[in-house]
């Protein structure tokens, strides 16, 4: 699969990239900085080019800047999408030190998917770029969307990093559960002082 990664050069799309790398896919690593994007591209042996030359021709288009910047960017890059986006980013609020997901009812996905004209849909979110980064964790990743054929793309993709399984978790506005549920793996991992994953149990 040829897939680009907007904001690839981060901790999250680098350890994505590797992964997809490993699995044998075509990938690309998007940066607002060409020359930063080859430079991190270097290090999981793929392609790196700005990010609207890099979802060019891709089959995929993972939306993986910082949360903050995922809406803009996408914006940004409306007129240069040609394929469906995959958006990973979890806005998150801390208040006394505890993370919270947004007062906000509508996830950042369906708010993405406002402003672009390829289908979105939304995944990966529980997967730490730590774990990620040395090798498909034992855990699931979820997938939602309203588009079927962008969905099963996502999840095609996703069930080459993970050692479990990819989950199609519904909807589109199954992301205001998906980013949320990042909260809580951040006060998990803080309470329990762990690397908090998840395994969802009595599927067939
Ligand atoms: N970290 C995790 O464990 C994890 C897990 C699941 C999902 N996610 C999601 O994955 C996404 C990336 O997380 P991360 O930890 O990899 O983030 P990060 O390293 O802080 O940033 C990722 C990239 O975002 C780009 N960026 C920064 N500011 C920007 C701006 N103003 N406009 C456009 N691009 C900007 C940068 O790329 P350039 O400067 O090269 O353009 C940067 O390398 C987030 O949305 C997060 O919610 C993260």
């Amino acid at each position: 699969m040829k897939v680009a990664i907007i904001g690839g050069t981060g901790d999250f799309g680098l350890a994505l990239a590797a992964r997809l790398v490993e699995a044998g896919d075509d990938v690309v690593i998007g940066s607002r900085d060409a020359a930063r994007a080859q430079e991190k591209a270097n290090e999981v042996g793929c392609r790196g080019d700005g990010n609207e030359a890099a979802v060019g021709d891709a089959e995929l288009a993972v939306l993986a800047t910082v949360a903050d910047a995922a809406l803009a960017t996408a914006q940004t890059l409306r007129a240069f999408f040609r394929s469906p986006v995959l958006s990973v980013a979890s806005e998150l609020e801390f208040h006394d030190r505890r993370a919270r997901p947004p007062a906000q009812g509508r996830s950042l996905a369906e708010r993405i998917d406002e402003v672009v004209d390829v289908p979105v849909v939304a995944g990966l979110h529980s997967l730490a770029a730590g774990k990620l980064a040395h090798g498909r964790p034992d855990e699931d990743a979820f997938v939602c969307g309203d588009d079927e054929e962008a969905k099963t793309l996502a999840l095609e993709l996703a069930a080459k990093v993970v050692a479990g399984r990819a989950l199609d978790a519904g909807p589109l506005a199954s992301a205001r559960a998906l980013e949320g549920l990042t909260a809580v793996i951040v006060n998990l991992n803080k309470r329990y002082k762990g690397h908090a994953g998840v395994h969802v149990t009595g599927l067939p």
